[in-house]
């Protein structure tokens, strides 16, 4: 039996392999009917300590989907912690407010740090180069919805392996699907080796590149992937790798007929705007697909689905 009920999400491997295909299913059910007004009486606070398009107003679509409410800030900068108020008390205080806390912010750990003094669940948005566990599941929504399958899929993950949360989260869900890892990136931002455990536990294959033309014919999926400007030490260091991958529609040619390519979003130069009218570009039902899969999430936290 399933129960995700009152259960924090702040690394995708918080759910087991059935957890996260259960939130899938679920989103199926959204998607087929968005409007299903379960959340009316409900409060959901979101707290936004770092930008965000698409993770803040996605959730924010899915609560008013759901008829629930929906409180909180899109910037530190309108919050008390402008006045020196800790994260704890700030958590502690909208725990008053609200059924369930969405959280981005931009120190890794936080999200763990504010789901053990929260008195409601929280669902991480992202924290920091860490996790961005939401993400993952509409990369994954996505993924199973092009392909047909979760399993024994090859892909193909594509620039800033070290900084980009969402490929962190991803790899170490579809380790448990079998899948072989391609990974694309500048010697400068491999993937860290405390997510390349994932892989070698799962007793799986991942092979290094950087070039990406050369996993182009061979992948199911290609995720590319901004350079994470905001997490760079040494701003000399993101000028030399900026523009390391640029997908152009013409590199297309030759690719699988299944391939899907999919980006978290924000892009910057990573995919030429050539490449948006290939049909093989997934990249905004993508982002389409989270308002389903966060409806989902919300509806499973407060037991309102299962
Ligand atoms: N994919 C993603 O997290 O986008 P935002 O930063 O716009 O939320």
């Amino acid at each position: 039996m399933i129960n995700l009920k009152n259960r924090s999400l702040i690394s995708i491997t918080d759910y087991s392999k059935e957890e996260i295909l259960k939130v899938l299913d679920i989103a199926k059910d959204f998607e087929a009917d968005p409007r299903q007004r379960i959340l009316t009486g409900h409060v959901i606070a979101s707290l936004f300590f770092e930008p965000s398009t698409r993770t803040r107003l996605s959730f924010e679509s899915a609560v008013q989907y759901m008829g629930g409410s929906i409180i909180g800030f899109a910037s530190a900068d309108t919050s008390s912690q402008r006045k020196g108020e800790s994260l704890k008390d700030t958590i502690l205080t909208v725990s008053n407010y609200s059924d369930l806390i969405i959280m981005r912010n931009p120190m890794d750990g936080s999200a763990r740090f504010a789901s053990e003094v929260a008195k409601v669940p929280i669902i991480n948005a992202g924290d920091g180069a860490n996790q961005h566990p939401t993400q993952c599941l509409l990369d994954l929504y996505s993924i199973q919805k092009t392909q047909g399958t979760l399993d024994n899929l090859h892909i193909a993950l594509v620039g800033d392996l070290k900084y980009g949360r969402t490929v962190h989260s991803l790899v170490q869900a579809l380790s448990m699907f079998n899948t072989t890892f391609h990974l694309v990136s500048p010697e400068s931002l491999k993937l860290p080796s405390a997510v390349k455990i994932y892989i070698k536990n799962a007793g799986l294959e991942y092979y290094q590149y950087t070039e990406l033309s050369d996993v182009i014919p061979k992948a199911d999926i290609i995720y590319m992937t901004r350079v994470q400007q905001e997490r760079f030490p040494d701003p000399l260091e993101y000028e030399k790798v900026k523009n390391a991958y640029i997908l152009e529609n013409s590199m297309l040619d030759g690719s699988k007929e299944n391939l899907r390519i999919l980006h978290p979003l924000p892009r910057v130069n990573e995919i030429s705007e050539d490449v948006d009218d290939n049909p093989k570009a997934y990249y905004f039902q993508q982002a389409r697909n989270g308002v389903y899969v966060r409806q989902a999430l919300i509806a499973a936290i407060l037991g309102l689905k299962e």
